[in-house]
C-alpha cells in the first residue's frame, strides 16, 4: 500500500512510519516541522528514518537513505494548494493524518493554532481525498473528546458533547467533518481516539518527559489537582499496532465512518505513575502540589472492547515495562 502519513516528524508519526516501512508499505511523510516543541527532536526522529535535516527544503521531496520506500516533504496541511498538488502528483491508497496542534494546555494560550491546523488543515485533507479518492482516510482524534464525562470506562457509544478544551472541540469537530465526507462522498474514514501516549522519542510537553527531565535534574515537578488525577497511559508500540490494524480495515457500512478508542484500558493514578517513574530513574521526585488546571480532565479510561472485537487487538505493555523503555531511551538521547 502507498500511505500518506502527516505529522511524520512527530512522536506517533515517527513510530508509525518506521513500522509501515518495516512491513513493506510505501510511505510519503509530510510535516511542517513547527516549533511547538524543540525542532531538534523532530529532526532527530527524521534522521532516524534516513531523512537528513540539510536535505529538507520546503516543497521538495527527500528520499530516505535508510528506507528505499520512504520519501519526506516539508508541507503544511494548512496550505490548500500544496496539499492539492501533493495528491495530484501521488496516488495514495490510504492517509493517516497525525498532523495537528496537539496539547490541551497550549489551547488556552494559543487557540488560533488549533483552528488552523486541526480544522483548516483537516478540511484541506478531506477535500484532497474527495478530489483524489483514497481507500481509507484515518485520522487522530483524542480521548479528550470525552471531556467531562463521569461514566467510565469511556466507550465509543458515549455522548461526547461536553469538551473542556478547544483542543478537544477540534478533535470532536474532525469526527463530525469526517462523518460528513463519508456520508456525502463515500470516503471511508476512521477516527482514532488515542489515550495519553508515551514511550521513546515522546513529546517534551507531556508528563513522562517533563517529569523525567525534572527528576533527573533534581528539580521539582508540578503535580496538578494535588495528584488526584488518573490517566490511561498507553505505550507507543501498542498505539502503532492498533493503527496498523485499523488502516488495513476500512469501514464498509452505508455511511463508511467509524471511530475507535486506542488505549491501554488500565487507568493509573498520577501518584502511582510518578512512583513508577522514580523507580525506573532511581531517584525520588520533589513535588509541588498545585490545583486543577483549566482544560484538564480528572480521568481518562478507555473501553477497548470495540478495538478488540473488530480488530482483534488489545494493548499489552504494562506501565512498568513501557516506562523502563522510555527512561532507557531518555538517558541515551539526552546524555550522549
Ligand atoms: N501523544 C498523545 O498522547 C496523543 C493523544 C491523543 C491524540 N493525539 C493526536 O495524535 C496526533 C499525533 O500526536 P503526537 O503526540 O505525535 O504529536 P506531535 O506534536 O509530536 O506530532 C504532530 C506533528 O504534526 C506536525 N504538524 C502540526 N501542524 C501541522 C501542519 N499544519 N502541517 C503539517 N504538519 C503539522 C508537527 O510539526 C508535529 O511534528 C495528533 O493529532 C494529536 O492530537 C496524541
Amino acid at each position: 500500500m502507498k500511505i500518506l502519513v502527516t505529522g511524520a516528524a512527530g512522536f506517533i508519526g515517527f513510530h508509525l512510519v518506521k513500522r509501515l516501512l518495516e512491513r513493506g508499505d510505501e510511505v510519503v511523510g509530510i510535516d511542517n516541522i513547527n516549533d511547538y516543541y524543540p525542532v531538534s527532536l523532530k529532526y532527530a526522529r527524521l534522521a532516524e528514518c534516513g531523512i537528513a535535516e540539510e536535505k529538507i527544503v520546503q516543497g521538495h521531496t527527500v528520499v530516505s537513505s535508510k528506507y528505499e520506500h520512504y520519501r519526506f516533504m516539508r508541507v503544511d496541511i494548512e496550505d490548500k494548494e500544496a496539499v492539492r498538488r501533493l495528491f495530484e502528483t501521488e496516488s495514495f491508497d490510504a492517509i493517516m493524518n497525525l498532523a495537528a496542534q496537539a496539547g490541551v494546555r497550549y489551547s488556552i494560550e494559543n487557540p488560533f493554532a488549533y483552528i488552523q491546523s486541526n480544522i483548516v488543515g483537516f478540511l484541506n485533507l478531506l477535500e484532497a481525498a474527495r478530489a483524489y479518492p483514497v481507500r481509507h482516510f484515518v485520522y487522530a482524534s483524542s480521548s479528550s473528546v470525552y471531556g467531562g464525562n463521569t461514566k467510565v470506562p469511556f466507550s465509543e457509544d458515549d455522548r461526547v458533547d461536553n469538551p473542556v478544551s478547544l483542543y478537544a472541540a477540534t478533535k470532536k469537530s474532525n469526527e463530525l467533518m469526517a462523518h460528513v465526507y463519508s456520508k456525502l462522498y463515500g470516503i471511508p474514514t476512521t477516527g482514532l481516539r488515542f489515550f495519553t501516549v508515551y514511550g521513546p522519542w515522546g513529546r517534551p510537553d507531556m508528563a513522562p518527559m517533563l517529569f523525567t527531565k525534572a527528576i533527573m535534574a533534581g528539580e521539582p515537578i508540578k503535580v496538578f489537582n494535588n495528584g488526584d488525577l488518573s490517566r490511561d497511559f498507553t505505550y507507543i508500540d501498542d498505539i502503532v499496532e492498533g493503527v496498523l490494524r485499523v488502516i488495513d480495515k476500512a469501514p464498509v457500512s452505508e455511511i463508511p465512518a467509524d471511530v475507535y478508542n486506542i488505549g491501554c484500558g488500565h487507568p493509573m493514578q498520577l501518584m502511582d505513575f510518578i512512583h513508577t517513574l522514580e523507580d525506573a530513574i532511581g531517584r525520588k521526585a520533589e513535588m509541588v502540589m498545585l490545583p486543577m488546571q483549566k482544560g484538564d480532565v480528572y480521568t481518562t479510561y478507555a473501553d477497548t472492547e470495540k478495538l478488540e472485537r473488530v480488530m482483534g487487538y488489545k494493548a499489552r505493555t504494562s506501565l512498568k515495562e513501557g516506562i523502563s523503555e522510555f527512561v532507557k531511551w531518555y538517558k541515551g538521547y539526552f546524555e550522549k
